[in-house]
């Protein structure tokens, strides 16, 4: 008996404490905020033809990427699509060093589009999920199945 309950209390205190892979809910849009500040000074700098913004904007926007808060959604098809968006941020870091403004402009389109992409999955995914009073999500065994 004693037993029982003291499993449930260190089940619950874990649950309520989370644990430090998977950051709250307003810790991940605070951080996924920062990647409009990276996405403004990109298109700043391809509108005024200053490749210094492109390429710092790049790099910060893949370093986010590889972050515990990016990396919340633990599917095969997320970090699929996380990857593909790195390699198009070495793209246009890549086309800002070489000073190529059509080439940056080309992966700064393709960048966009997989903004608007893994947005469109991440709200479909979230819609199997079970979302108790806090804020902490518990992924459902749907999201297993549906990626
Ligand atoms: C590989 C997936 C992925 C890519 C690519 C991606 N995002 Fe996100 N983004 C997310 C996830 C996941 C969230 C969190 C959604 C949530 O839980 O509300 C998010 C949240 C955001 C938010 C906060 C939204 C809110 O609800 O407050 C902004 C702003 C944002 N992203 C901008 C961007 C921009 C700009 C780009 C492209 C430069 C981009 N994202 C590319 C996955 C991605």
């Amino acid at each position: 008996m004693w037993l029982v309950l003291l499993a449930v209390l260190v089940g619950w205190t874990c649950f309520l404490l989370g644990d430090e892979d998977t950051p709250s809910r307003n810790a991940v849009r605070a951080f996924m905020h920062g990647k409009l500040d990276a996405s403004k000074d990109v298109l700043e700098g391809l509108v005024t033809e200053k490749f210094g913004p492109i390429e710092e904007g790049a790099d910060r926007m893949r370093l986010m990427s590889r972050k515990a808060e990016w990396n919340s959604i633990k599917t095969e098809r997320y970090v699929q699509l996380s990857e593909e968006f790195r390699q198009s941020t070495e793209k246009l870091s890549k086309a800002a060093r070489e000073k190529k403004l059509d080439s940056a402009a080309l992966a700064w389109t393709q960048i966009t589009l997989q903004c608007v992409n893994c947005h469109q999955y991440a709200r479909d995914i979230q819609m199997t999920r079970i979302q108790p009073p806090g804020g902490r999500t518990v992924e459902t065994a749907v999201s297993a199945v549906t990626r």
